[in-house]
């Protein structure tokens, strides 16, 4: 199985929906919502999606076992596939509300949540999260606790998590560094470690697990997945989504989906997605890299970013791109 991370600001209904027009193998995430979001929120506007997406895992933060239990139970009005703890960012503004990558310090409570995520629901309830931290905020009350980057950790975390039943881990390969790197650096200055992840897969065969963190080529992809269950593509998917197209035909699932066929798909959408009141170019912002390292990339991106005149309408913007970007890079498969 191969997802697209939860990204904040990025994986949204809009973004998902354009990845679904170019792959309908990958399970995608929605971003990260809190728990207090869906508790106090306008759920329609967080949560709906269209089914076309399909299949979707909605990833939940928290750090309240009644908050997440809420939560859990709220998201059942609609049609996700999986719910989704995130133990796995790392920013201040998350790890201050001791929410994601420093719960990993606290592998009782995170189990406490899982079961009560399983109690509010029937789907599979997965985690997502790091090797290890370094570094942490500390719960309120609480005494200050070693360092947890070692395996050791990492394997007592999983285990508790494997006795509350968890149905699935997401391990991003690096430790988060909780103190003094900001989420972009925690991205890439922790080294990768993925013996530790296979380690832990080969500890736990029965625990479903995929793999993440700097994967970006098929063949990276076809080699992890010849030990892990699955594999999540975060900035790869972003940054060059037609690779999805690409990454079906090299894993063998039957595609013919063009850049051309990406962009008919968008126009009924967008104009839907208009007459229910989205703004046409929000819609359209997470398509910027459809022509990734293509001749026309630069002309896409000038077609779909605001301002737009009035007069313009995201139809007829799609409609000029089919006349004008070059037919080999709109007629190519993958
Ligand atoms: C812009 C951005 C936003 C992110 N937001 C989330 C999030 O909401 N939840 C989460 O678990 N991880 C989040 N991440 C981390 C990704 O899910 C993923 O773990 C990370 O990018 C490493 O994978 P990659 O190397 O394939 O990009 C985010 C990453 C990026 C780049």
């Amino acid at each position: 199985m191969i997802s697209i991370a939860p990204m904040v600001d990025r994986t949204d209904r809009y973004f998902r929906y354009f990845c679904r027009l170019i792959s309908k193998e990958v399970l995608l995430y929605t971003e990260m919502i809190t728990a207090p979001a869906i508790i106090h929120g306008d759920i329609e506007h967080l949560l709906a999606f269209d089914a076309f997406e399909g299949p979707v895992a909605l990833q939940i933060a928290g750090t309240n076992v009644e908050e997440i239990f809420k939560a859990t139970k709220i998201a059942e009005a609609f049609p996700y596939t999986e719910v989704n703890l995130n133990v796995g960012c790392p920013s201040d503004r998350v790890s201050g509300n001791y929410m994601g990558a420093c719960l990993m310090a606290y592998p009782e409570l995170v189990a406490e949540m899982v079961q009560a995520m399983k109690e509010a629901t029937n789907k599979p309830v997965t985690v997502k999260h790091r090797i290890g931290i370094d570094g942490r905020g500390t719960l309120p009350d609480d005494q200050p606790k070693k360092i947890w980057d070692q395996y050791e950790d990492l394997y007592y975390f999983v285990d508790l998590l494997d006795q509350v039943g968890v149905d699935g881990l997401t391990i991003h390969a690096r430790i988060a560094i909780l103190a003094g790197l900001s989420p972009k650096e925690n991205r890439e200055v922790p080294p990768l470690r993925y013996e530790d992840v296979y380690r832990l897969k080969d500890d736990f065969p029965h625990i479903p697990m995929e793999v993440n963190g700097g994967i970006t080529t098929c063949e990276a992809i076809n080699e992890h997945l010849k030990v892990m269950d699955g594999v999540m593509l975060g900035r790869k998917a972003y940054d060059d989504p037609f690779f999805l197209a690409h990454l079906d035909h090299y894993l063998g699932h039957r595609t013919t989906v063009t850049r051309g066929d990406v962009i008919r798909g968008l126009i009924p959408y967008v104009e839907r997605m208009v007459s229910e009141g989205h703004k046409g170019h929000r819609t359209l912002a997470h398509t910027i890299n459809l022509f990734h390292g293509k001749r026309g990339s630069k002309l896409w991106k000038q077609l779909i970013s605001p301002p737009w005149d009035d007069q313009i309408t995201g139809k007829n913007i799609l409609k000029k791109a089919l006349l004008t970007l070059p037919d080999e890079v709109l007629n190519e498969r993958p």
